[in-house]
This record gives C-alpha cells, sequence and structure tokens, in this order.
C-alpha cells in the first residue's frame, strides 16, 4: 500500500513548500508505534481471544457473492448483502473454526447459527454445537460437537448483511457529483485486515487461497475484480440488476482483494498487447484524457519489472482505478490496483512535474508489489517493513526506466532516504523489523504502516544493493521469487538468496566481511543507525548510535549493542578513494589526508548513516563548497547540509559550522541541495518566527536565494518559460517560494500578478502548473478576502484533484484569522471537504503562524468528540504544536494533558511526545538563539 509515503507525495511540491507537514506526519506515526510491545500469553482454553488464528485449518477457496445498494435504504443506510462458502481443510485435530469477521450481520439458520457446514469429497462434517462472535479479536466462532478429520476439506457457508458506510475501509462507498447528479461508487481497501468486514475469512496475509468472485450490481454500472469476468447475466431478471462472475483468482491473501461497482469509463491497451492494461476514472476525467499518461507508463513499467525481476507479470489483465475517496494513496490488490484520483490522474494542463513524478512512482511502486509481495508475500506483518521497504526502493528503478532524465535514482537520497534519517533519529524509533509476537492487533499492525517501514526500508535494501552491486542483488532476488511463488516468507530467505548467489559466483569479488545476514541483521534489527566520526588526520573512525536530541535515551536495549556493520566509500579532495568497512565502535585506518587536502565519507550517501570530521575536514569541505562546489558530488553536498543541521541539532558540533555551510548557497544552483537545505531551515523558521532572529535570518537567506531568483528569472526568459530538467523545474519553485518566505524583491509582486489575471478571466489560468502551488500561496496570503474567495470558488469546481489539492493547501496561506478560522470549520463539513482531506487541510492551518493558535484552540475544544485515542488525533496534536517553544507553550500542554487526563481519557496519543518536544524547543532555542544572532550579524555586517 502507499500509505503515509504517499500521504507527503501525492502533495509533491507540499514536500518542498510545507516540509514540515510531511515530517510531522511522518514522525507521529512512529508515536503511535511506541505502545506496540507487550506480548500477551497465547490463550490455550479461551482460543478466540487471541488475535492470531490457530493453524489447524488452511482455507483453500471461497466463492463469495456480494450485492452492495448504491442507494440508501428506508433506514438511510447504504448496505450491501452476500453469501459465501469457505473450503478448508482441516490439518491439525479440532473442534473449532475461527473465522474472521467484523461489522457483518448474519442471517441465522434454522438451528440459530450464523453459518452451516459439510463435507467436501465425501467427507462427513460433525454437527455445530454453538456459534458467536467475538468482536474484539474479529471472529465467527462455529463450535462443533466433534472434531474435524485431519486431512478432509470442509465448505463453511454464510449468509450476511454490512454497512456499505463511508469510512474508508473494506468494502464502503465512494460518492461524487457528475453534472449535479450525486454518484455512489462500491469499493475496498482491504489492507491490512478489512476483507473481514466484506465477508468471513480467515484474514492472515498465509492464509492465500483461490476466490471465485460473484457481484451483484445495477445495469449501467460495471464490476471489477482481481481477475477477468467470466460472464455477465441479468440476475434475477425481473429485478433489473446485472450479475458478473470472475475467473478464479491466483492463490493470494485476502489483502489484496478488490472489488468496484462504478459507472466509470476506462481506456485500454490495444487488443495485442500482452497483458491487457485499463484505467478507470470517473467518465469526466477519463473524456478529458486524464488518464492517458497512466495508461502510457504502466506498460512500460509492468515490462521493466518483468526484465528486472526475471519473471513473467502472472495475470491475463492489470486494472488501475481512481477512486474519489481513498484513504491511502494507492493499494497493490492484485490485479485491480486502486488509486487516490491524484495518484493516478494527471492532465498535462493541470498537473505540475511533481504531480507527474508522484504519480510514475505510485504507480511503479504498486506494480512492484505485483510480485514482491503479491507472488511472495510476507508471513505475517511484522515483516511488512520488507513488502513496502521493497516496493519503495524499486519505484524509483521503475521510474528511472519510464523517465530516464529525471535522475530518480538520486532523488530516491532526498525523497527517502533524508525522511528515514528524520524519524529513525528519534529516541522512539523502531527497528525495521519487529518480532512476530509483538503484532497481533489490527492497531498494531496498522501502526507499521510508518515511514520507518516504507523509507528506512527502502534506504538499507538501497545500501545493500550498492554494497553488493545490483546485478548480484537482482539475481538473488529472482531467486527468492522462483523459489517461493504464491508462498509466503520471513527476511530471512530473502538473505538466505542473496547469500547463495553471492557464494556461487561473487564472494571473491565483493570482500564481504561477514555474511549478508550478519550485516543486514543489526540493520534491521536494531533501530536508529551510526554516526560515524572520521579523524582524517590521525585516521581515527568510531560510529555512536546518532540520536537528535542528545540527552534522550533509546526506547530499547539493542541486542548489537548499537553498533553496525558500515561500509564507507570515500574520497579525498575529489578522487575516490574505495571502500572501508567499518565493524567495530572505534578502528584505526592510516591517516587519510595532508594537511591542504579534504576526505568526504559516505560517497553518494551510499550507506545509511550520517558523518562527522574533525573540526580542520569540516573547514576544507566548506571551503571547498565556496571555492568550486562542483567537485563535490551534488548528492553529498544535499548530505553534508543535512549532516551538518542534523549534527548541530544533536550538539554534535557548533551550530555555527551548520550555519557556515550555506554560505556557498549563493552559487549553487542545484536541486537537490537547496532543497536539503530548505527542510532543515524549516526547523530556524519554526523557532525563531517570533523571535528578533527572524528579521536577520530573512536578510541573510534572501542574499542567498536572490542571486538564484535571478539565475531562473533569465533562463526562463522572465518567467514566460519553463526549464527543461526536471529537476531544474522543482529547484525553480524553490526559487521562487523560497525567494518569496525570504522577501526576494519582485517575487509576491510576481505572484500576484498573475493570480491577479487569473481571478480576471477565471476560464484562462496563466499561471504554469508546475509554479501553481507557490504563486497561489502567497498570491492568497497577500491578498484578502477576494482571493481567497474566488481561490475556494476554483477548489470547489475543480475537475483535477492535483488541481485542487495546491488550492485546498493555497487556501491555508491566508494571514487572514477570520478566513482560517472559517476554514478550518469547512475542514469539518465532509460537504464541503472531504473526509480524506479534512487532516491535511488542519495540519497546513496550524502550519501557518496565524494559523496554529487557531488550530490548537481547536484541538482543545475537540477533543472530546474525536476521542483521544485515535492515531489521526495524536498525529494533529504535533503537527499543531510544532512550533512550541515558550513557557506559556508548555504550561498549556501541561494543562491541556491535566484536563483530559481528569475526564478519563488516559493518555491522549501523542501529548506526551509533544510536551517533549516543547521541552527541547525550549532549550534549543535558550542555547542557540544568542550565537544564531550573532552569526548572522557578523556575516550581514
Ligand atoms: C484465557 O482467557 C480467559 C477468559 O478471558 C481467562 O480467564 C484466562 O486467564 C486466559 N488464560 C490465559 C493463559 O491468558
Ligand atoms: C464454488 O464456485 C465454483 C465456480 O462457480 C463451483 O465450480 C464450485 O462448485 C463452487 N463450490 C461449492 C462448494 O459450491
Ligand atoms: C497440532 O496440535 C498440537 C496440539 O495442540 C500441536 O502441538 C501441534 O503443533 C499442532 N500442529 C500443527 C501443524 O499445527
Ligand atoms: C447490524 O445489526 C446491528 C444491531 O442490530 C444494527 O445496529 C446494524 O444497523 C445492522 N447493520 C446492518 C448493515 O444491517
Ligand atoms: C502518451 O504516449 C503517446 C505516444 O508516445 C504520446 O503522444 C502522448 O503525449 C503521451 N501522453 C501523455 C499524457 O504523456
Ligand atoms: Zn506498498
Amino acid at each position: 500500500m502507499g500509505k503515509v509515503f504517499y500521504i507527503s507525495r501525492r502533495t509533491g511540491i507540499v514536500v518542498i513548500v510545507a516540509a514540515a507537514a510531511v515530517i510531522i506526519i511522518a514522525l507521529t506515526v512512529v508515536y503511535a508505534q511506541k505502545s506496540r510491545n507487550e506480548v500477551k500469553p497465547v490463550n490455550d482454553t479461551e482460543v478466540w481471544k487471541n488475535y492470531r488464528l490457530p493453524t489447524s485449518l488452511a482455507p483453500v477457496y471461497y466463492n463469495v457473492t456480494l450485492w452492495p445498494r448504491l442507494v440508501m435504504d428506508a433506514n438511510g443506510m447504504y448496505i450491501f448483502t452476500g453469501h459465501s462458502g469457505a473450503a478448508f481443510t482441516c490439518v491439525n485435530e479440532t473442534d473449532l473454526i475461527l473465522i474472521h469477521s467484523n461489522k457483518l450481520n448474519f442471517t441465522l439458520t434454522r438451528g440459530g447459527h450464523h453459518a452451516m457446514l459439510r463435507g467436501l469429497s465425501g467427507a462427513k462434517a460433525p454437527a455445530i454445537k454453538k456459534t458467536w462472535l467475538e468482536v474484539e479479536t474479529q471472529y465467527l466462532v462455529v463450535q462443533l460437537s466433534e472434531k474435524l478429520q485431519v486431512g478432509s476439506t470442509y465448505w463453511l457457508y454464510t449468509e450476511f448483511r454490512g454497512e456499505l458506510a463511508d469510512d474508508l475501509h473494506g468494502f464502503y462507498r465512494s460518492e461524487y457529483v457528475e453534472d449535479g447528479v450525486k454518484k455512489v461508487v462500491a469499493t475496498t481497501q482491504m489492507e491490512p485486515t478489512d476483507a473481514r468486514k466484506a465477508f468471513p475469512c480467515f484474514d492472515e496475509p498465509a492464509m492465500k487461497a483461490v476466490f471465485h468472485m460473484t457481484l451483484i450490481h445495477p445495469l449501467d454500472t460495471v464490476a471489477l475484480a482481481n481477475v477477468i469476468q467470466r460472464n455477465i447475466m441479468f440476475w434475477p431478471q425481473h429485478l433489473k440488476v446485472l450479475q458478473t462472475q470472475f475467473e478464479p483468482t491466483e492463490k493470494m491473501s485476502t489483502y489484496l482483494l478488490a472489488f468496484v461497482v462504478s459507472d466509470f469509463i476506462s481506456i485500454k491497451t490495444p487488443a495485442e498487447a500482452k497483458v491487457l492494461i485499463r484505467i478507470y476514472a470517473r467518465r469526466k476525467a477519463i473524456e478529458a484524457g486524464q488518464g492517458e499518461y497512466a495508461l502510457n507508463i504502466t506498460g512500460r513499467i509492468l515490462d521493466f519489472f518483468q526484465n528486472y525481476y526475471n519473471s513473467k507479470y502472472p495475470l491475463r489483465k492489470s486494472d488501475q482505478i481512481a477512486l474519489p475517496d481513498f484513504s491511502a494513496g494507492a493499494m497493490e490488490n492484485w490485479g485491480l490496483i486502486t488509486y487516490r484520483e491524484a495518484a493516478l490522474l494527471y492532465d498535462p494542463s493541470m498537473s505540475s512535474n511533481g504531480d507527474k513524478e508522484a504519480v510514475s512512482t505510485v504507480i511503479s511502486h504498486e506494480l512492484a508489489h505485483m510480485w514482491f509481495g503479491n507472488l511472495v508475500t510476507m508471513k505475517w506483518w511484522n515483516d511488512l517493513w520488507l513488502n513496502e521497504g521493497f516496493a519503495t526502493y524499486v519505484s524509483y528503478l521503475g521510474v528511472n526506466d519510464a523517465q530516464p532524465t529525471w535522475n530518480m535514482k538520486d532523488l530516491m537520497v532526498l525523497e527517502e532516504v533524508h525522511k528515514a534519517f528524520a524519524v529513525d533519529a528519534l529516541p522512539y524509533s523502531h527497528p525495521l523489523s519487529s518480532r512476530e509476537e509483538e503484532v497481533n492487533t489490527p492497531t498494531q499492525i496498522n501502526a507499521l504502516f510508518n515511514s520507518i517501514t516504507y523509507s528506512k526500508g527502502a534506504a538499507v535494501l538501497r545500501m545493500l544493493s550498492g554494497f553488493l552491486s545490483e546485478p548480484v542483488f537482482v539475481s538473488g532476488l529472482s531467486a527468492y521469487l522462483k523459489q517461493f511463488p504464491y508462498g509466503n516468507t520471513v527476511y530471512s530467505d530473502l538473505w538466505g538468496k542473496l547469500q547463495e548467489v553471492i557464494s556461487k559466483t561473487e564472494l571473491w569479488r565483493l570482500k564481504l566481511p561477514a555474511s549478508v545476514t550478519e550485516i543486514m541483521n543489526r540493520w534491521i534489527l536494531q533501530m536508529g543507525y551510526p554516526v560515524v566520526t572520521i579523524d582524517t588526520q590521525t585516521g581515527r573512525i568510531s560510529q555512536k548510535h546518532f540520536l537528535l536530541d542528545s540527552e534522550s535515551e533509546p526506547d530499547r536495549p539493542s541486542v548489537y549493542n548499537y553498533q553496525w556493520f558500515v561500509p564507507i566509500k570515500w574520497m579525498k579532495s575529489g578522487t575516490a578513494m574505495g571502500q572501508h568497512w567499518l565493524l567495530e565502535k572505534t578502528a584505526t585506518h592510516e591517516p587519510m589526508r595532508t594537511n591542504s587536502e579534504w576526505v568526504l565519507a559516505n560517497v553518494n550517501v551510499s550507506g545509511f548513516y550520517r558523518v562527522n570530521y574533525d573540526s580542520q575536514n569540516w573547514q576544507r569541505l566548506i571551503s571547498q563548497l565556496t571555492s568550486d562546489h562542483s567537485v563535490i558530488p551534488v548528492i553529498n553536498r544535499a548530505q553534508i547540509v543535512d549532516d551538518v543541521f542534523n549534527l548541530a541539532r544533536a550538539k554534535i558540533i557548533n551550530i555555527t559550522v551548520a550555519l557556515s555551510a550555506t554560505r556557498y548557497l549563493s552559487e549553487e544552483r542545484e536541486y537537490m541541495p537547496w532543497g536539503s537545505t530548505i527542510k532543515n531551515l524549516d526547523y530556524f523558521f519554526q523557532m525563531f518566527h517570533r523571535t528578533e532572529v527572524y528579521g536577520a535570518m530573512e536578510e541573510y537567506l534572501r542574499g542567498k536565494v536572490q542571486p538564484l531568483f535571478n539565475y531562473f528569472k533569465t533562463i526562463t526568459a522572465d518567467w514566460t518559460e519553463i526549464p527543461s530538467s526536471h529537476t531544474d523545474q522543482y529547484n525553480q519553485v524553490n526559487a521562487i517560494s523560497f525567494g518569496c518566505r525570504t522577501g526576494v524583491e519582485g517575487c509576491v509582486n510576481l505572484t500576484k500578478t498573475w493570480y491577479r489575471q487569473w481571478m480576471e478571466n477565471p476560464d484562462k489560468n496563466p499561471i504554469h502548473p508546475n509554479l501553481k502551488m507557490p504563486v497561489y500561496c502567497n498570491a492568497i496570503a497577500a491578498g484578502g478576502v477576494e482571493e481567497w474567495e474566488f481561490g475556494w470558488k476554483m477548489y470547489k469546481n475543480s475537475s483535477s484533484a492535483t488541481e485542487a489539492d495546491k488550492l485546498m493547501y493555497a487556501l491555508s496561506c491566508t494571514k487572514t484569522p477570520w478566513l482560517l478560522k472559517r476554514y478550518l470549520d469547512y475542514a469539518f463539513d465532509p460537504d464541503l471537504i472531504r473526509k480524506q482531506d479534512a487532516p491535511f487541510v488542519i495540519v497546513y492551518i496550524a502550519n501557518n503562524v496565524v494559523g496554529q493558535s487557531l488550530a490548537w484552540d481547536f484541538i482543545r475544544e475537540h477533543v472530546f468528540e474525536y476521542g483521544g485515542s485515535s492515531p489521526l488525533f495524536g498525529r494533529l496534536i504535533l503537527s499543531v504544536t510544532n512550533r512550541f517553544s515558550t513557557e506559556l507553550e508548555l504550561n498549556q500542554l501541561q494543562q491541556f494533558k491535566k484536563e483530559t487526563a481528569a475526564a478519563g481519557f488516559g493518555s491522549v496519543l501523542g501529548l506526551d511526545q509533544a510536551i517533549e518536544t516543547t521541552k527541547a524547543n525550549m532549550k534549543w532555542v535558550a542555547e542557540n538563539k544568542e550565537q544564531v544572532m550573532r552569526w548572522l550579524s557578523e556575516e550581514l555586517a
């Protein structure tokens, strides 16, 4: 699934403009993870109290018929009805059947039971003694009068109804308006544990089976599922509904099921194509050609992966469907991939290059799962990182193949590795791989969909592929897929296959210091990552667990004592010097440079760690940047900035070293170093916004960004053209957004003028899609109610999801408090802002310095309605309080904690973390304000 990851991705440029929102979303998901670890004893007497299924029964196939009603019933409810049979084999003696079922109401049999049981192939089924529903563990429990026979197969049949709610999970409904008519779509999101909301099933990833699906649906709609339709007929004729029966699926996990009933239309590949690819969406979107780009690249990327994995795409078709309401970014259902509209639809006249990249990456990510995840699946959710980290890593390779000029392999460092660095430096991070017994409940499983799983997973796999070399990595992978198709694995199966390949062919060349298992387990079984300190003069190299807050203690001990096997590629004054493995806490290398030289380690950031040097080497690197930065690879320029700022936060180096590394930026034209800088400065903006440092900081940065602004003004012929390269296009956006933010002459006026022109002629938007985000935002910030109302009107009228997203963000940029307050209220009216988008609106508003206190008031008022225990609420608390850095604010937080505790709330998720963060911020400001002010005054003098 593309979850947290794509929450940031889908907003594309917001990553650049409002990096904070994204990071906070990422961080907080980690927080929800914290409460996960206690291992409850397995209950042997009341087996249904356990969240995990017993292994005594194994599903073989299901016959499922579902009938979603797309109109409200007499009780004002949308429902679906269905019946389902599950064929399962008894592999261990038992008189108990546990099958997952959640929020389904069953038709009782004459005997008063929820289900009927019969034997298949001549087996005789025991009588049912008793059935009931376990709400907490989400089971239908069937107790039998006698034991089932080992080796026999049985058929458990149920009839049921469920609500087709708009809750974005299980079998749910999505609504939209077309030509003034409300349309209802019935669709699914099963991962991780909601297939059981659609029909009773053995809802664990290792319980693979074949599914025979049948959907009943209105005449003017089309029904889709994982596989192609076998036949469509009237059913029963007088009812004027259709019955679509599908081919049996491959043997697959329940979480990958999907079915959709809609009146969407599609475009598809020509008949002679080997795999049928179809892009489905709302009629209007398809007619406007918004599916074309997805169709263009899906085939290409699918081919890339067939070659990459050396494995044929196992299905006959690949449908991609864009849904108006969707909680994640996309979902890799086998053969029927579901997307948010913004993650699939692309409109050249409306979408930016960032939107295009997001669409490409999401498609690539989901297609990568067709093998890694779908064909070979993790045994249990504790290995989710392997699934998601892998798909995230190779998604960049897939896009790189489809768009070779985009520099995707480098961008991965900024988009994934840096994100992982940020989250994994917190004391309450967690190891990539958890123990199986630690992950049981749906809440615990859901908490794993976070940026550690996605981004750190991708970062360590990138490192692995880097030191093994891509050919070795790929042949191990392909051997792994060949050995376990339609099966389930644990991560050590992958290590094993890689080791086999190495042992056969390459070890003598690779010179690995240890086995893949020994190296990699240190990266996946302990949280965090090291900072490697190199004394370039003595050659002493050491490693230490990197924590952003130097006074924090990691939440948990590590079996490896926070020590890693670190591959260190390094260069000396621009010349590559080779690789050194650091295995110890401290090692001694020979002296690495003479006096006039500099050393740069972690070349191209091929390893997942930070680097610190002796201060003289820092000075040399910084003067190299100033004299000729091009000698240092562009990824490392971005990395140096990220390292110095974070090392300074952790008090490992002085803050002035970090600031000095920004001096050369007046000469920098590349996107990655700027992207990294802007993200890192965000903390400075947050902390100093309400202090006198702000003015000096603004002036200093204005001096740095002015040349960049002028540069783009020139190469775009006074903003009339768009730079040709993908990353230059990104950096043009940086020039404008950061230029306006720091008050570069002419910047705000430029945005105001364009926006005015648009207001005067709403049918003809003169603003290039790439630039819309910063232009809308700055124009609305500089404008008043008229600009805001216009933006709102365009938001409501927009037929393009990406355009709507940009406006939704820009509307939060206003400086007018009452407009912000009203916008905040809108976020809680699903008729005005879609449920899937409401959290973004609140986070955006909270990120606005004017909106932050409004959002804070709002949170305090509504905590009781929302329930403090929802992860979303925790996420909101953290983003709303991220600027907190005063005694007063700390008191407010503590007061809030008391009130919620007194109201019987227990612990509100996120609150303790917000208090910790506020204290850390207060300390940081106290320790750094003077120094920063002094440094800035000297630079400006
Ligand atoms: C099993 O569950 C029952 C009922 O909740 C409880 O009384 C019993 O102590 C549990 N046993 C274990 C081993 O947890
Ligand atoms: C399930 O459906 C398949 C395909 O329609 C059919 O062949 C099979 O007999 C059904 N199984 C049972 C037990 O009804
Ligand atoms: C079968 O059940 C016995 C007793 O509960 C248990 O020890 C054994 O591990 C089970 N075997 C399988 C394959 O589940
Ligand atoms: C299921 O039963 C509960 C309790 O009677 C009821 O509140 C709910 O509306 C029912 N759901 C459906 C879809 O009928
Ligand atoms: C899709 O591919 C065709 C043929 O290569 C090309 O003409 C068209 O511009 C592409 N469409 C998009 C939206 O990229
Ligand atoms: Zn995924």
